[in-house]
């Protein structure tokens, strides 16, 4: 296993975001950069739609420049950012919700 992707609901059980979906992925260290992020936003975004889901969604640090240009590549958009402090990072950061419609 080198990574993952994963697509949920988003607050499953309410109806105004019946057709929203979260996606959240991870590739451990050594093969990144090396295009399969891009895949499996590709397969997971394809498996998005296939299942009904009008709009997908992420939630990305400020500092993860890397998944904000895969996102971008995509076609995402920023929705909303707050502050917000890392467990890791002495100082704030912030965390945006990345959409897709
Ligand atoms: C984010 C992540 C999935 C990206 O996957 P990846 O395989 O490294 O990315 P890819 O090689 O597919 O490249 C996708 C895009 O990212 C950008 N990118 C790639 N390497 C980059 C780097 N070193 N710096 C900045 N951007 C970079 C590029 O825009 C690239 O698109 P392009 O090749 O068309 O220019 C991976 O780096 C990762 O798991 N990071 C840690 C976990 C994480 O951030 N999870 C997200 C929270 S849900």
């Amino acid at each position: 296993m080198i990574g993952y992707v994963a697509l949920s609901p988003y607050r499953k059980g309410r109806r105004a975001f019946s057709h929203t979906c979260e996606i959240s992925y991870y590739l451990f260290s050594g093969y990144r950069g090396r295009g399969f992020g891009k895949e499996l936003v590709r397969t997971a975004l394809s498996a998005a739609r296939e299942a009904g889901f009008e709009t997908a969604i992420a939630i990305i640090l400020g500092c993860n420049l890397r998944s904000i240009r895969l996102l971008e590549g995509f076609g995402f958009s920023v929705c909303g950012t707050s502050p917000t402090r890392p467990a890791w990072m002495a100082r704030g950061s912030t965390m945006s919700i990345w959409r897709l419609i």
